[in-house]
Order: structure tokens, then sequence, then C-alpha cells
């Protein structure tokens, strides 16, 4: 009890001065060692999946990219130009979200896609090649319209493009960071793409100059990956970002971090080196915050530089009884980099359920699991204890989580020996 109060101590000593200009280098580094030290005893991730149900045979492990690089055309045509002249710039968006149009409109509407929801522009060389993976369960006339929405635009920005809808079976919580390894690692055994965009069904480009294009070198030959979705009708246009405080994970410098939710587009290389999404969010909220900190972590500096040109429509929809906000995100967002080299593309499981090529997307019908009974023990705890909403705590969470040591110890090495 005497460490955990000289801890407390300490922490509001050095955490409540300016990161930048402290006068405390040597105990910062300290208390940022120990506060490490301590959520590391509490990794919470390796309670997270129920795998009891599957059989080794049927399950997919890992990621591995199966299919060859594309060849090198020796004879290219001509470049796509950068801004094609189709291109229309402001779109209507204020569709009613109750009727989409039907499957068979949208196909007559595009008669040039190839099974799969795959495009190429016959008339010049595409910049860029790319796969759009989409997290979905149960959201059908949003679909339809993202569907009728996009494949128009790619196709006027003279892209080459293939969608994968990544459909999550019933049953568990929703778990939007799985969803999207998920659709990494297929759309990457079918076929090698220069980029991935990740983009969720629900948002529709306000213009088509906003373009889908794939990170392009920056500084020292290397590319960032991109935020396309800053600017969202739902949030005012305004580029949100969150103070973490003392949920700031070690060892990320600041206590500030700005949203990466919507549209995020990463190269097979920039994604590969984040490690994908973090597997562990079950439920709304934060495994995209936890994605903005990896690609952090990796030096990364994320491209918001097409603001100007891009804004989105949000579909207007409800929260999702099996997509409620998880209690626990700020806990699991403290540890997120403590867990960025295990938890990701090189820990993915997931088994394939259906997997159709359909002429507007190819659909991936996945089952990922579900949380153990572990964490939805904790889950709820957390929920009585500390609520669902931002005002979080994570001093305070750590030193509940201290008190219950001896159960959680329990747990921890249980679910350990069962190979969790
Ligand atoms: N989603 C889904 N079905 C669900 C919950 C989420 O298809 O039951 C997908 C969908 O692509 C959605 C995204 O996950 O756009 C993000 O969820 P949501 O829109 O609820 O989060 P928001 O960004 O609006 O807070
Ligand atoms: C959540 C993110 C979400 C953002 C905007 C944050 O509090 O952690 O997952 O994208 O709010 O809704
Ligand atoms: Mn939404």
């Amino acid at each position: 009890m005497l460490g955990l109060l000289t801890f407390q101590v300490t922490y509001y000593v050095v955490f409540f001065k300016p990161k930048e200009d402290t006068p405390y280098p040597a105990l910062q580094r300290l208390v940022t060692n120990v506060d490490a030290f301590l959520w590391s005893r509490f990794d919470i991730s390796t309670l997270t999946e129920d795998l009891s149900d599957w059989t080794d045979s049927d399950a997919v492990s890992g990621f591995e990219p199966v299919s060859p690089l594309p060849e090198v055309d020796i004879s290219p045509k001509d470049f796509c130009p950068l801004l094609p002249p189709e291109l229309q710039g402001e779109l209507f968006v204020q569709f009613d979200p109750e009727f989409p149009p039907a499957y068979d409109v949208i196909a007559k509407a595009n008669k040039h896609l190839s099974f799969g929801g795959r495009y190429k522009p016959p008339q010049c060389s595409p910049r860029y090649k790319l796969a759009i993976i989409v997290p979905y369960r149960d959201r059908e006339k949003q679909l339809f319209w993202f569907l009728s929405h996009i494949h128009p635009i790619l196709q006027r920005q003279m892209l080459e493009y293939a969608i994968y809808v990544v459909n999550q079976a019933p049953g568990a919580l929703f778990n939007r960071g799985k969803l999207m390894n998920v659709g990494f690692a297929e759309a990457s055994k079918r076929d090698r793409y220069d980029c991935y965009v990740f983009h969720d069904v629900d948002l529709l480009a306000e213009n088509d100059m906003c373009l889908y294009h794939c990170p392009e070198f920056a500084e020292e030959a290397r590319s960032n990956p991109k935020h396309l979705s800053v600017s969202v009708d739902k949030f005012k246009y305004e580029a949100l970002h969150y103070e973490l405080g003392l949920c700031s994970p070690v060892p990320y410098q600041a206590s500030e971090m700005q949203v990466f939710g919507g549209v995020a587009i990463f190269t097979e290389d920039q994604f590969i080196s984040v490690n994908g999404f973090s597997n562990s969010y079950w439920g709304w909220g934060a495994e995209d915050d936890d994605l903005f900190l990896r690609t952090w972590r990796k030096g990364y500096k994320i491209d918001r530089s097409h603001m100007n040109e891009c804004s989105f429509h949000m579909l207007p929809h409800d929260q999702e009884t099996k997509n409620p906000k998880s209690p626990m995100r700020y806990v699991l967002l403290k540890q997120s980099l403590l867990r960025q080299n295990t938890d990701g593309l090189n820990s993915l499981k997931y088994r394939l359920l259906n997997k159709t090529e359909g002429l507007l997307y190819t659909n991936i019908t996945v089952d990922i699991a579900k949380p153990s009974d572990k964490v939805f023990e904790l889950m709820d705890l957390m929920k009585e204890e500390f609520g669902t909403e931002s005002q979080f705590s994570c001093f305070e969470a750590l030193v509940w989580m201290y008190n219950r040591l001896p159960t959680l110890e329990a747990t921890k090495s249980k679910d350990k020996a069962s190979g969790l």
C-alpha cells in the first residue's frame, strides 16, 4: 500500500507537468518506466479471445500474402491523368437512408465491373491499384448507398480497385479492428495492391476531387499513411482530437491525439510494419485511436494534406446493441504500445465462413471469435465502476485493478496456461 501511495504522489507530481519542459526528466523517465511496468501486469489482451469452439483445422492464423507481386507491364500505356476530366466536383449526398437503390440498379449503372467488385480503367494505366476494405454487419441499406456512391467515384478517378466487404457473423460483439485485419489478409491473398483503404460503410465522399490515392513517397523516401475522413458532417467538419491525460500510453510523448477513424489508407508495407489493427477492441471505440498510436510509434506522420478537397457525409445510424461503447477501451488504449508487437496481424485468428465474388463486391463472411468470459466479467465490473463515457481516469483504473490484483493474476495465469 505504501508503494502505491508513493507511486500516486510521484505520478501526480510528474505527469501533471507540461511534458516538453518538465524540470524532472530523469524522474519522469523513472515514473514512465514504473507506469509501463505496472500497466503491463494487467495485460488484458491475454484474456481477450475465446476460441474454445474452434478446431485447429478450420481456423486461419496470422497473415501471409501468397500471391506473387504484380508483373511489371513492359509496354505501359500512358498513365491516367491525376485529375481526370470526368470529375464532377461537389456531389449530392443527402440521400434518403431508408431507400437505397437496389443491387441490380447499381449493377446496371456500373457496367464495367468484373466479379469481386473489381475495375480497371481500359483507356490508360491506372496510377494506383486499391483494395477497399469495409468492416460490416447488418447495415444493408448503408451498404447499398455506399456501393452506389463509391463505384462511380473510383471509376471517374480512373483507379484500379476491388471492394471487399468483411461481414462479421452474427453473435459476438462487433470488432472493427479485427475485421480490417481479416480484410487485409484475405485481399492480399487474392492479389497484391498498392494500398489498402480501410473504409467505414456509412461514409460518403462529398466531392470527387477527394482522390482515393495511395500514399506517396515523402521525406527520406518514406511515405506516410493517410487519413481521408478528417472532416465529417456529423462532427461539424471539425478535425477531432482528444485529450488522453493519464490514459496516454507509454512512451507516447503527448497527451493529445487526433481522430483516425472512418477512412484510412495504408500501403502493404506500412500496414505490416504497424502490425495492423489491434484485435482486442470488442464493442465500440478506440481501435482507431490505437492504430493512430501504433502508426506514431513506427515514426509515421499521418498525412492529412487533402483536407480541403475531402469531406464526408455520414449516413445516420444508432449505436448497435452488439456494438456498445466498450467500458475497457481506455485501459486497452493505455496498454496499446505494450501490445503492438504481439497483438495484430501477427496474432490474427479467424474462421472463413464464406467468400463470394459478387458483381458489386467480394463478400467475406467471417467468424472472428468472441471475447472470453473473463473479458466480459472485467467489462461488467468496469462499466459499473467507471461507466462508458469519456471522463475516464486511467489512474483510478490502475488503482482499482491493483486492488483486484489477486483475482486478475489468477485469471491471467489460468488463461495463459490454456494457451490463449
Ligand atoms: N459497423 C457495422 N455494423 C455494426 C457496427 C459497425 O457494419 O453493427 C461498421 C460500419 O462500417 C460502420 C463502422 O463499423 O461505419 C463504424 O461503426 P459506427 O459507424 O457505429 O461508428 P462511428 O464511427 O459512427 O462512431
Ligand atoms: C473513439 C474513437 C472514435 C472517435 C470519434 C473516440 O472517443 O475512441 O474510436 O473514432 O471518438 O467518434
Ligand atoms: Mn458511423
